[in-house]
């Protein structure tokens, strides 16, 4: 009788993303994956049909990713980027075709420049940006808003509703809130545009997040 190898059975991505959040807080900042509702209010309004490249930025176990690729027509470079190589194991056995970088999300210029990328139509970002430094950020950000096309938008989750709508509000000219209460916690979405330049200075955030 041929003995059959013993399976591996992974951890449900609830329980990664509460572990990984136990151990290392605002890095992660999220008790569980985003719900389907969120991922839906993060895409809403994308022209599928126009969009020639969107980029992820902190995927985790990939909710807004499975919506995205989904929704992406085949002519749209989709490029998500996440930095923890557990999550990134998972999303590449999850969607073993789609292009998953194992990077931080400050990479962003030379990992679009490997791909012969110039422009973004939108970037989806799950990144806990108010904990980062706020060098880090503007820096960030900048770079976004100088690869995002005249129409692009930034679409920022959060777990605190309106929150960090200040801030946001410091860096760009128009920046809309979507509140999703079917979310654990409830949150939502800043979708952003019109860069305010380079002599923006933000207020400080509330730690957290
Ligand atoms: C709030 S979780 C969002 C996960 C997923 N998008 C979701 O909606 O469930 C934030 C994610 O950003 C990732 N992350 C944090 N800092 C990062 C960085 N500097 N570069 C890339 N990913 C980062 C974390 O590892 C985590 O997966």
């Amino acid at each position: 009788m041929t003995q059959l190898a013993p399976q591996r059975r992974h951890p449900p991505d609830w329980w990664l993303v509460l572990s990984k959040f136990m151990r290392q807080g605002t890095a992660i900042a999220a008790l569980a994956p985003s719900s389907r509702w969120l991922a839906l209010a993060q895409l809403r309004g994308i022209d599928f049909e126009q969009a020639r490249c969107i980029v992820e930025l902190g995927a985790g176990t990939g909710p807004i990713t499975a919506a995205l690729l989904s929704a992406a027509r085949p002519g749209c470079r989709v490029v998500i980027v996440e930095r923890d190589a557990d999550f990134c194991q998972r999303l590449r056995q999850r969607f073993p075709q789609a292009d998953i970088a194992q990077a931080d999300a400050l990479e962003l210029e030379s990992l679009l420049a490997q791909r012969g990328l110039t422009t973004v139509d939108h970037v989806l970002s799950g990144l806990p940006l108010p904990s980062f430094p706020a060098t880090q950020r503007e820096a960030l950000l900048k770079i976004i808003a100088r690869r995002l096309t005249p129409d692009g938008t930034l679409r920022q989750l959060t777990h605190m509703p309106w929150v960090y709508y200040p801030m946001y509000r410091g860096y760009f000219h128009d920046v809309q809130f979507r509140l999703v209460s079917f979310n654990l916690p409830p949150g939502g979405v800043y979708v952003c545009r019109g860069w305010r330049g380079a002599d923006a200075s933000p207020p400080a955030p509330n730690p957290g997040e």
